[in-house]
């Protein structure tokens, strides 16, 4: 450090270009490259973003397909061909995971993340973190944190309560920091309740390092800094891209102060420390058929079969069929923006198809609406009529969702909902498979189809495994990561997303996705969680230890088919007095796979933190003292077996003052007799109970009130008797007995 100037340390903060950073004599500069799910390797590194020029490499699903694996294992495999990738491209850090949380269905991105659920985020992020990272590449978490829409990203301020940050929108990175140790965190480009991610000494150093202990590199998303001053102050390691003057300027004349310089040593020794952990040396040329297998595997346990009536899934080998839709052909297969792969190999669903049986084809619609829809829709109309079944591909076209922008509508095309009403009405048989990377509505054409496969965004090798799906080849295990809703209408984020002008109001707290249609009972189409397999799964031997730290349970295969089947763990709290909490909560979930009558047992850890609330008045973790119900579920809205269990409080107990309210002294085991016996005669007023009536009036107020015959220094006897632990204790016991 001693040997650096003022000047080269205020250049190494910032970056060399768009994808490198700065090398001096001692610091090796290394290359970053966009991810998440595939290496995006762009060969200028000068240029700018270089959307589509990047370097050939497997296009793995995105998250939002790969969610719907809820399989940790599958996504470390996933992680570590993505890490094979980056060293065999000469790549030192590969942007991703985004572990943000969906928010809203109508987010832009929501292609990029993987769920609505902070647990289900965190697992796969880790299991995603653990991949790349064994291979000797960093992983960048991001985007740290509350980036939930694309709208204004760049200025918007969220403002979002301190329990639902700490509940909903942090513990997928919490999970991730602690357990995996990522070499990078990437901060968000939206302010966090006015202050810019990329100045927030609270998010960058007090939380990120001082609480969850990360010793890793902090990077700015690309163009998120506005004060590179400020940003250093905060904890903002490097800014990208670079170089830029007025950064360097600023640094090097902040150095007047050296609290300052102490802070931009920091902030390069985490780069030097970075700078020598990648590994220099490009990595052998990795196996485009094995990953292009891997991605192939990955997308099959994406596929979440939604709807079989009649189980006219899995199609019979040989049968003739029509396949209508231009995806079938030009397949949606990730999203749009900084994570678009140049993909090795493509597989579209029609060839794929072809492998199995005779098809018929007709595109229905044109992608960029550049055709006669009318001829299409007739064509398409034609072929149907005269098949036995027709699948029908529809989704969203490119444009319709992308980084920079998000939806106003969960509506698919009108051409597309055109067709499938004409192709329904005349062929009963119609299965639909649908590509889209956020969610989409199924009204009003759900009921009129005899199928519905959702495929998402499924990544190269997407054809290969919607056809072996929809043939049987394998089973489908994909359960969805986020609830689809009858109507944009009833998400919880309705009245609140985009938010107003430059501000987000996260007016529904923690009651995102499930956790609010389960809580205020409103119906969805599919609920979190929900997926239908070609087998059947029997559940047995429930068995929660008494404090609630172990479950485990019995599945069996009792189908005529190998398949795998998710197990998925609810908690239920008690209703609290001060807290609203949801009606239940994903705390654990295992993925298995079972032959035809085969057995195993799924055991659960469960922490203290399956049981807690974020206290706001205690800015910490807290277990409500209650009965709580642990459940084991089909999906957020079918529980199939449940145990209650008794959990103490984990506070240690407030002493009782004239400040607590009279419910508390109604609850004390010194207090509670003393009062009741006191207000025997007048209890009730007009049908009311007047102890009910005066719950949380503090007790020094209720004193003033004419006609209470107790005096505050009477009472100050009363409590030094009440808190005298045993006391306390001796009338603990009466008050039982
Ligand atoms: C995106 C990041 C991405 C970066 C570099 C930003 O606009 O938000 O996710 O990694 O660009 O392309």
């Amino acid at each position: 450090m001693a040997q650096l100037s003022v000047q080269q340390k205020a250049a190494i903060v910032t970056g060399a270009d768009f994808w490198r950073t700065v090398a001096v004599p001692g610091i090796p500069g290394f290359l970053i490259s966009d991810g998440p799910h595939g290496v995006r390797k762009v060969e200028d590194h000068a240029a700018a973003l270089g959307l589509g020029e990047s370097d050939r490499a497997t296009c793995f699903p995105p998250a939002a397909g790969i969610a719907s694996s809820w399989n940790r294992d599958l996504v470390e495999r996933v992680g570590q061909a993505l890490g094979d990738e980056s060293r065999a491209l000469g790549v030192g850090v590969l942007l991703g995971p985004g572990v943000n949380i969906k928010r809203s269905p109508l987010c832009g991105r929501n292609f990029e993340y993987f769920s609505e659920d902070p647990l289900i985020s965190g697992e796969l992020g880790a299991a995603w973190v653990r991949g790349i990272q064994s291979r000797g590449v960093g992983a960048a978490l991001k985007h740290f944190v509350a980036n939930n829409q694309e709208t204004n990203r760049m200025t918007v301020s969220v403002d979002v309560d301190e329990r639902t940050l700490r509940e909903i929108y942090l513990p997928a990175f919490e999970t991730i920091v602690r357990r995996e140790q990522p070499w990078t965190v990437m901060c968000a480009y939206n302010q966090l309740n006015g202050v810019p991610a990329s100045e927030n000494t609270w998010l960058l150093t007090e939380l990120l390092r001082d609480e969850w202990g990360f010793s890793g590199l902090v990077m700015s998303d690309w163009g998120a800094v506005d004060d590179r001053v400020a940003g250093i102050d905060a904890g903002l390691d490097l800014e990208m891209p670079g170089p830029v003057a007025e950064s360097s300027a600023s640094v090097v004349a902040a150095c007047a102060s050296p609290a300052f310089e102490a802070k931009l040593d920091a902030s390069v020794e985490r780069i030097n420390q970075l700078a020598h952990r990648v590994t220099d040396s490009v990595g052998p040329a990795f196996d485009v058929e094995v990953h292009h297998e891997l991605a192939a595997a990955a997308a099959v346990e994406s596929i979440v079969l939604l709807r079989n009536e009649g189980g006219i899934l899995p199609l019979t080998p040989g049968a003739p069929i029509a396949v209508i839709g231009e995806l079938a052909v030009t397949p949606r297969y990730q999203g749009a923006g900084s994570s678009q792969v140049r993909p090795t190999r493509l597989s579209a669903a029609l060839d794929a198809l072809q492998a199995h049986t005779e098809v018929e084809f007709a595109a229905g619609y044109s992608l960029d609406q550049s055709h006669n829809a009318q001829g299409l829709i007739d064509e398409a109309v034609a072929l149907a009529r005269r098949a036995e079944t027709v699948l029908l591909f529809v989704g969203l076209p490119e444009g319709f969702e992308s980084e920079s922008y998000d939806r106003t509508t969960l509506d698919l095309p009108g051409d597309q909902l055109a067709l499938i009403s004409r192709v329904t009405a005349v062929n009963s048989r119609t299965i639909v498979i649908l590509s889209n990377g956020g969610v989409v509505t199924l009204e009003p054409w759900h009921d009129a189809t005899a199928a519905i496969v959702e495929s998402w965004l499924l990544g190269q090798a997407g054809g290969l495994a919607i056809a072996d799906v929809l043939f049987g080849v394998q089973s489908p295990s994909g359960r969805l990561a986020e609830s689809i809703p009858f109507r944009l209408s009833d998400s919880p984020t309705f009245l609140n997303f985009p938010g107003d002008g430059n501000t987000v109001r996260y007016g529904e707290g923690v009651f995102v996705g499930y956790r609010y249609f389960e809580t205020a009972d409103v119906p969805t189409r599919y609920p979190f969680g929900y997926g239908l397999s070609y087998s059947t799964f029997g559940y047995s031997d429930f068995v929660v230890q008494k404090k609630g730290s172990r479950a485990s349970i019995t599945v069996t295969n009792t189908g005529t088919v190998a398949a795998k089947e998710v197990v998925q763990l609810y908690v239920s709290a008690p209703t609290n007095r001060d807290v609203r909490r949801p009606v239940r909560e994903l705390r654990a979930f295992d993925k298995v796979s079972l032959e035809p009558g085969e057995s195993t047992t799924v055991h659960f850890e469960l922490s203290d933190r399956a049981y807690a609330f974020w206290d706001v008045t205690r800015h910490e973790w807290v277990v409500d003292g209650g009965e709580y119900t642990v459940q084991i579920g089909r999906s957020s809205n079918e529980i199939i077996a449940q145990q209650a269990i008794s959990i103490a409080d984990s506070r240690p107990k407030r002493a009782l003052t004239l400040e607590s309210p009279v419910s508390d002294w109604m609850e004390h085991p010194v207090t509670g007799p003393l009062l009741k016996r006191a207000a025997a005669g007048e209890a009730v007023e007009g049908g009311a109970s007047v102890l009910d009536m005066v719950a949380s009036m503090p007790m020094r107020r209720l004193l003033r009130f004419p006609g209470v015959p107790v005096t505050a220094s009477a009472l100050k006897v009363v409590l030094l008797a009440a808190n005298n632990p045993v006391i306390r204790g001796i009338a603990a016991l009466f008050d039982r007995s």
